[in-house]
């Protein structure tokens, strides 16, 4: 029977580690030995939780079950936020499945397991071989963050002539203009402050805007597409008037709230409001693919997998502080 060290939220915050057990593998199950774990924004959503934490794992395989095929012990894999879906339903024939509606995704299934752990089993259908290109603590920020910003830019149509915005420099944003300008598109980054231009421009912006303290936002070109990666929602009507007629706006921030945009904008000049969330495996397979090919990697602070470890990257990350994702190391 696997056992295995998990870390877990709790009402008040604080991160306990615990244990769980699982049942001999079964079917396509796959005993992993975790070797990194990012720590996605969407984490913090459920510290107060009583549920294992992380959904950006990468482990190598320990064991598998009798009819998992294609993978192997030692194998380098991946997995991000959804575990399993129904593998019947329309969405899941094609190739949508992370909209099934029996998807079993973090936050809502499997809660004894996470990837702030030592070990976990998910099904062989739902995890990633990593390429050798990347490191599994570089691959680990990728399972969501990168699947997540991928997603948005590549599957709605994105055009190399177009001019993308990317608000937010996080872990999603960082990711996202490397993608955004590696696809050959002109990258205007929005960021609250000055203070991470540098390293924007470094990754691949061409323009950087600080929003906070400006009444009225001037782009140098009209944005075709926004990405918006912030924590919280942004102000809209301020985003309205650096679009593009036609443009497409694409927001993935979690965040309570209706979502409230001025409407005749909206119909005048034909925007279009795509949500998205993380990535069908489809396009996630082609996402780590892309990164390895590109050296696309996120900029990464390490912390050991630890109670204190877990701690100090959530408090981090929760300040603001975090440049610009974290990675949980097990000792
Ligand atoms: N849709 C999905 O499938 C999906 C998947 C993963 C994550 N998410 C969500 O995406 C968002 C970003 O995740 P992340 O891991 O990149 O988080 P993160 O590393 O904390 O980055 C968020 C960025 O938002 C900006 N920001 C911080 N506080 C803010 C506030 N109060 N108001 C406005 N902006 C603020 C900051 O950028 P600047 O300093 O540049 O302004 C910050 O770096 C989160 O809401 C997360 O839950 C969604
Ligand atoms: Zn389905
Ligand atoms: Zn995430």
């Amino acid at each position: 029977m696997p056992s295995f060290t998990v870390f877990k939220g709790s009402k008040d915050g604080s991160i306990k580690k615990s244990q769980t057990s699982k049942p001999e593998l079964t079917g396509d199950q796959v005993l992993i030995k975790v070797t990194a774990s990012g720590l996605c924004g969407t984490d913090m959503h459920y510290r107060s939780g009583d549920m294992v934490l992380g959904h950006e794992g990468v482990g190598v395989v320990e064991a598998t079950g009798p009819n998992v095929k294609y993978m192997k012990k030692g194998d380098r894999v991946g997995w991000g936020y959804e575990h399993d879906s129904c593998g019947h339903c329309h969405q899941c024939l094609c190739g949508a499945e992370t909209y099934c509606n029996d998807r079993q995704m973090y936050g809502e299934a499997d809660l004894d397991q996470g990837s702030f752990a030592h070990g976990a089993v998910w099904r062989e259908a739902f995890l990633f071989p990593i390429p050798d290109g990347l490191s599994d603590a570089a691959a680990a920020p990728l399972q969501c963050g990168g699947a997540t910003v991928f997603n948005a830019l590549f599957s709605y149509g994105i055009k190399p002539t177009e001019t993308v915005g990317i608000m937010g420099v996080g872990g999603l944003g960082h990711l996202a203009i490397q993608f955004a300008a590696k696809m050959g598109c002109d990258v205007v980054v929005l960021s609250g402050s000055d203070r991470k231009k540098d390293e924007a421009m470094k990754l691949g912006a061409r323009e950087f805007i600080a929003t906070k303290d400006a009444k009225e936002l001037k782009v140098p070109r009209p944005l075709d597409r926004l990405l918006v990666t912030t924590s919280a929602q942004p102000e809209w009507e301020k985003i309205i008037p650096i679009l593009a007629p036609g443009a497409t706006i694409h927001p993935i921030s979690i965040a309570g709230g209706n979502f409230e945009i001025p409407y005749m904008p909206l119909v005048l000049k034909g925007l279009t409001v795509q949500g998205s969330v993380v990535a069908a495996r489809d396009v996630h397979r082609q996402m780590l693919d892309f990164a390895a090919l590109h050296k696309i990697e996120p900029i990464m602070e390490k912390f050991p997998m630890t109670e204190k470890g877990i701690t100090e990257a959530m408090d981090k990350l929760d300040k603001g502080e975090m440049r610009y994702r974290g990675v949980l190391i097990p000792e």
